[in-house]
């Protein structure tokens, strides 16, 4: 296991690839704002999944940068796996990447977008930084160093009880998967989880989608949101976001409809967080009436060989 001095080393290198990732990122959406064009959109096959070319771009440049600092460390990266490259999940070092994260708010020029890079060791998320370059937000933790935002403000900033979901916003996101048979579920879900009680809904507070599974869960760890759950994103959008959430107090187990406290798989496309609370028996409450209204989705996948038991 790396020692803690190791995992500050890493968390310092990933903050300052993330800051210049985040110039790329500012960079082309300045190019952006002041063209007409869209074509920099690269890929259709899912019109609700975008990709650009500075998607690609700032991968390309994150993969570079590690591979030439880290050489015998692994890289996930989501433009990688999208080009049909597969990697191993190992024991060994693992960087897990997602270049945009929030691809259709850059797209459409909406300021919520991150870059995401993650690091695992041993199979287990230990480094996370995500950076919202036109925000200027950068969260950042390491196991064991804590969580933070902007390197100063420890987190989470909110500490209030966590009492009931009647009381929680939750964020949750569309998705990009349209067909109805998921997509229907969802819908169901949101009008249990906002529906008044004499209708048998949670009357939760309100839901918030930022476009971002990333941003998402680092409103988690930041405590202005109480739970994140969503099904159908990949371990690129949430590795990095795990450490952080964790380091603030957070817990993050999977979305699935079934009640399952143990440390979420990354590979497994659902995820549920819940903030820091006054005691852990708090965050189990909120989460057991979650399972009580998640919904039972597929969310495949071509399998990790050694990232995802079916
Ligand atoms: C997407 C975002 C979005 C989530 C999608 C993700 P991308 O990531 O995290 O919030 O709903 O499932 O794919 O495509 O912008 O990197």
């Amino acid at each position: 296991m790396s020692s803690q001095a190791e995992l500050k080393q890493y968390l310092e290198f990933a903050i300052s690839l993330a800051k210049d990732a985040g110039q790329m990122i500012r960079d082309a959406t300045q190019k952006r704002l002041s063209s007409t064009s869209s074509q920099f959109v690269v890929k259709y096959d899912n019109p609700t999944d975008l990709v650009t070319e500075t998607d690609q771009a700032v991968e390309k440049f994150i993969k570079e940068r590690l591979s030439s600092t880290f050489p015998e460390h692994k890289f996930i990266g989501e433009e990688t796996m999208a080009e049909g490259v597969q990697s191993e999940f190992t024991d060994a070092p693992t960087w897990i990447v997602d270049p945009i994260d929030g691809t259709t708010n850059f797209v459409h020029s909406h300021p919520y977008v991150a870059v995401s890079i993650g690091l695992t060791i041993g199979k287990e998320p230990v480094v996370g930084v995500v950076y919202c370059p036109l925000m200027d937000e950068l969260y950042s933790a390491a196991k064991g160093l804590g969580a933070y935002l902007n390197e100063t403000i420890s987190l989470p900033m909110v500490r209030s009880p966590l009492e009931d979901l009647s009381q929680c916003l939750v964020a949750t996101e569309a998705g990009s998967d349209r067909t109805p048979e998921v997509f229907d579920k969802k819908i169901d879900f949101i009008r249990t989880l906002l529906g008044q009680k004499q209708c048998h809904g949670k009357q939760a507070h309100s839901i918030r989608c930022t476009g971002s599974a990333a941003i998402n869960m680092c409103t988690i760890a930041k405590g202005v949101v109480d739970v994140y759950w969503e099904v159908g994103c990949w371990e690129w959008d949430v590795a990095a976001a795990v450490v952080i959430v964790r380091e603030a107090g957070g817990i993050v187990v999977s979305g699935d409809n079934k009640r399952d406290l143990s440390p979420v798989n990354i590979f497994g496309r659902k995820y549920l967080a819940i903030r820091a609370a006054q005691d852990q028996q708090s965050q189990i409450k909120i989460a057991e009436q979650m399972w009580e209204i998640i919904p039972e989705i597929n969310a495949p996948r071509k399998p990790v060989p050694g990232g995802f038991e079916p």
